[in-house]
């Protein structure tokens, strides 16, 4: 039995003040789920979320790392530094970094695998864009974007965590149905399932548009095992209900 995980992306939002106004309603209300989860925060508040929820039960997170170890590349941020802030999890591949960025599935791979070194899970992100999904190519784009991972992770592939995000439902409040969410994860599976045995105990996650009303049906799911969640992960309120509709 695979356990849920809720993942918040706070993105480009938050301040001192603020995140320490919702890390308190979040620590006041843990006791209300049993799922596992986790916030990740831009890199200057790691130290904060450090700080705060260390002995909690709440996990935290940065929402990139470098592909590279160290060396001369102003601006980058390392899986090093960032795990020396106690994070679990780095978000890789994100679309709007391989939409803004330029970041290749390679790039995506490296950085996974950057993370993995330093003893973090990569929640590495995959999802096709509106046009691709009318082309009827949403399960190539997946199934490509996956393959550079397993291919530069070979056998540690099961211990990445999968996010599933349609470009077309973030930020939109169109969310996928839980039918077609879930058609993509039973083919992300399956493709897991060809490189590892333990494709049944990972974690694929669900993301875009996910809301206190609507979390319930998708991760109901058989192959949906949580989200990842943006605009809905920085109110108190609505992320302590997604954590709840988790489990
Ligand atoms: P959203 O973002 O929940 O605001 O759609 C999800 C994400 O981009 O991770």
């Amino acid at each position: 039995m695979r356990r849920k995980l809720v993942v918040g992306n706070w993105k480009l939002n938050g301040s001192l003040a603020a995140n320490a106004a919702l890390l308190d309603s979040l620590l006041r209300e843990q006791g209300s789920w049993t799922c596992d989860a986790a916030v990740c925060a831009p890199y200057p508040y790691l130290a904060q979320l450090n700080e705060r929820l260390i002995g909690s039960t709440l996990n935290w997170g940065a929402q990139d790392c470098s592909a590279h170890e160290s060396g001369a590349y102003t601006g980058e941020v390392s899986a090093a530094m960032v795990a020396e802030f106690g994070c679990r999890y780095v978000i890789v591949g994100h679309s709007e970094r391989r939409a803004m960025h330029g970041e290749s599935d390679q790039i995506v791979a490296d950085k996974a695998k950057r993370a993995l070194a330093h003893g973090l899970t990569p929640i590495v992100c995959v999802g096709e864009t509106l046009a691709e999904r009318e082309a009827g190519v949403t399960d190539e784009i997946v199934k490509r974007q996956i393959s550079a991972v397993i291919h530069t992770l070979a056998h540690c592939i099961s211990q990445i965590v999968v996010a599933y995000e349609p470009v077309w439902a973030i930020g939109t409040g169109r969310t996928a149905s839980p039918d077609e969410a879930q058609a993509v994860h039973h083919v992300l599976r399956a493709k897991l399932h060809a490189a590892t045995e333990r494709a049944d105990a990972m974690q694929i996650l669900y993301g875009g548009s996910v809301k206190a009303d609507n979390a319930a049906t998708l991760f109901a799911q058989a192959d949906i095992d949580g989200g990842l969640i943006g605009g809905a992960a920085l109110k108190a309120a609505d992320f302590v209900a997604i954590c709840r509709a988790a489990g």
